[in-house]
C-alpha cells in the first residue's frame, strides 16, 4: 500500500489502482473498482497481505475447492493481523475473546464443520421454513402496521426483522426479545475484520457477546430434560444423546445465527428497497405478478448483495493468475464482483428477471453454502409481500444513501423513503 493524495491505493502489477476501501466514492459504488479489479488485477495482493479474488470463474471454483479452509484463528493471516492489532484486537468471529472455548462453524473445517452444520441444519429443513412462514408473516404485520408516508425502512422493518424471527426459532420469551435487538446490532459487528476498530466499539461488541453467550448458555441449561421444539431444546437434546456437542458449542452456535442472519437480512431488505426506489417499475410488476418475487429477488440478490466478501484460509500451495498463494494466506472472494463479471452475465448492471445461466454466488457455494438461504427467502417474500400490500410505490426521502461503513458487507445505515400508499 502506499499513499497517494493522502488516501491509500494498492499497488499491483507495477501499476497503481485508486482503491480506497473507506473512501466515499467507493462507498458510493464500489462497482467501477470492481470491474477495473476484473479486467486488470483478477488477483491482487492487498491491504494485510490478503489476496482479493474478483472474476466469477475463480471465485465459485475456490468456494469449492477443498484446498481451502475458513480456520482463520490457526492462521498465519490472523496471528499477524492480531499481532497488529495490539491491545484492541478486532472481535472478529469471537475470535480473540476471553473465555471463548467454542468456535463458531462458519470458521471450522470439516470434520468439525460437518458435525456441527449437521446439527443445525435440522432447524433449516424446508418443512420447517414452511412452519415459520406464518409466524414470520405475522412479525412483518406487526413491524409495518399502519404505515406513515415517510418512514425509516431500516428503523421500522429490515432491522428488527432478523431478530425477531431468529427469536421464535430459539425460543426466546417475547420480553426478553429487546435486549436481544440490543445485543444483535452489536453483534453483527462481528463479521467486520477492522484492525484500526475504535476501543469503545470494540469493547463494546465484546460485552454484548459476553451477554449474548451467557444468555444462551443460561437457556440451555433451562431447556434441559425439556420437550421443546425451538432450536436451543433440540440441540440440548443432541448433547444430552451423545451427539458429541458442548454447551458452549450450544451457546456458540445460537451466537453464530445472530451474526450470520442479522446484518445480511437487513441489508437485503435495504438494498432491494434501493433498487424498487431507483426502478419503479420492477415494484409494480412485483405486486402485480407475485409469481415473479422469486425471480426478483434472485436479480436483485446478485445486483446488490449484502455480503460483498467471503474470506478463505488457503491449506495449500497454490497458483492463480501468476501469483503464488502459500498456506496460511487468507483470500478474499469478491463475490459481488463475481455477480457482476461480463464474462458470466450478459449487461450485468442490468436487473433482468428473465436471465438465464449461471446463480449469483451471494449465499456462497460448496459446504459453507449459508444454511440460513432458504429461510432469508422466506423472510424477503413475507417483507416484499406486506409492503406490496401497502404500497403501490416508494421513493428515497433523501438523494443519497448513507452505507453502513466497511468494505465486507454493504446495507444502508438507515432508508428514509416516501410511499405511495395503496387505496383500498
Ligand atoms: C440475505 C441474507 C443472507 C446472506 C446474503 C447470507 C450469506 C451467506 C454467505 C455468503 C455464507 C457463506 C460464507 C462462506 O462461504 O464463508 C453464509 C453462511 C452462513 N449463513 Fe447466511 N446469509 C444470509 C442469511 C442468513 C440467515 C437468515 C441465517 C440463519 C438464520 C444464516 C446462517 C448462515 C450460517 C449458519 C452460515 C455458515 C454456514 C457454514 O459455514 O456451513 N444466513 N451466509
Amino acid at each position: 500500500m502506499t499513499e497517494s493524495a493522502g488516501s491509500p491505493s494498492f499497488v499491483a502489477g507495477g501499476a497503481e489502482l485508486p482503491f480506497n476501501p473507506a473512501d466515499g466514492a467507493f462507498q458510493a459504488d464500489p462497482f467501477p473498482a470492481y470491474g477495473r479489479l476484473r479486467d486488470q488485477f483478477p488477483v491482487l495482493r492487498g491491504p494485510l497481505g490478503a489476496f482479493l479474488v474478483s472474476r466469477y470463474e475463480d471465485c465459485e471454483l475456490l468456494l469449492r475447492d477443498r484446498r481451502m479452509g475458513k480456520d482463520f484463528a490457526n492462521s498465519k493471516f490472523f496471528q499477524q493481523i492480531m499481532g497488529e492489532a495490539g491491545d484492541n484486537p478486532p472481535p472478529f468471529l469471537g475470535l480473540g475473546l476471553d473465555d471463548w472455548d467454542a468456535k463458531l462453524f462458519m470458521l471450522t473445517d470439516p470434520p468439525e464443520h460437518t458435525r456441527l452444520r449437521g446439527l443445525v441444519s435440522q432447524a433449516f429443513t424446508p418443512a420447517m421454513i414452511k412452519d415459520l412462514r406464518v409466524s414470520v408473516a405475522a412479525t412483518v404485520e406487526e413491524l409495518l402496521g399502519e404505515l406513515p408516508e415517510r418512514f425509516d425502512l431500516m428503523e421500522r422493518l429490515a432491522t428488527p426483522m432478523p431478530i425477531r424471527v431468529l427469536g421464535t426459532m430459539l425460543g426466546i420469551p417475547a420480553e426478553e426479545q429487546a435486549q436481544f435487538t440490543r445485543w444483535s446490532v452489536e453483534i453483527a459487528g462481528l463479521l467486520d475484520l477492522d484492525v484500526a476498530l475504535p476501543p469503545e466499539v470494540a469493547e463494546a461488541r465484546r460485552t454484548a457477546v459476553a451477554a449474548c453467550t451467557s444468555y444462551f448458555l443460561k437457556l440451555a441449561e433451562e431447556r434441559a430434560d425439556g420437550d421443546g421444539q425451538d432450536l436451543v431444546s433440540q440441540l440440548v437434546r443432541a448433547r444430552d444423546q451423545g451427539s458429541m456437542l458442548t454447551t458452549q458449542e450450544i451457546a456458540a452456535t445460537c451466537v453464530l445465527l445472530v451474526v450470520a442472519a442479522q446484518e445480511t437480512f437487513s441489508n437485503l431488505l435495504g438494498n432491494a428497497a434501493v433498487v424498487f426506489a431507483r426502478q419503479p417499475k420492477a415494484f409494480t410488476r412485483l405486486a402485480e405478478q407475485p409469481e415473479t418475487t422469486d425471480a426478483t429477488l434472485d436479480e436483485v440478490m446478485r445486483l446488490e448483495p449484502p455480503a460483498h466478501q467471503v474470506g478463505r484460509i488457503a491449506l495449500e500451495r497454490m497458483e492463480l493468475h501468476g501469483h503464488v498463494i502459500e498456506p496460511g494466506d487468507a483470500v478474499i472472494l469478491l463475490v459481488a464482483s463475481a455477480n457482476r463479471d461480463e464474462r458470466v452475465f450478459p449487461e450485468p448492471d442490468t436487473l433482468d428477471i428473465e436471465r438465464k445461466g449461471p446463480n449469483h454466488l451471494s449465499f456462497g457455494r460448496g459446504i459453507h453454502y449459508c444454511l440460513g438461504a432458504p429461510l432469508a427467502t422466506m423472510m424477503a417474500e413475507e417483507a416484499l409481500r406486506g409492503l406490496t400490500a401497502r404500497i403501490t410505490s416508494l421513493a428515497l426521502a433523501e438523494e443519497t444513501v448513507a452505507y453502513k461503513p466497511g468494505m465486507g458487507l454493504r446495507g444502508p445505515a438507515r432508508l428514509p423513503v416516501m410511499v405511495r400508499k395503496r387505496v383500498s
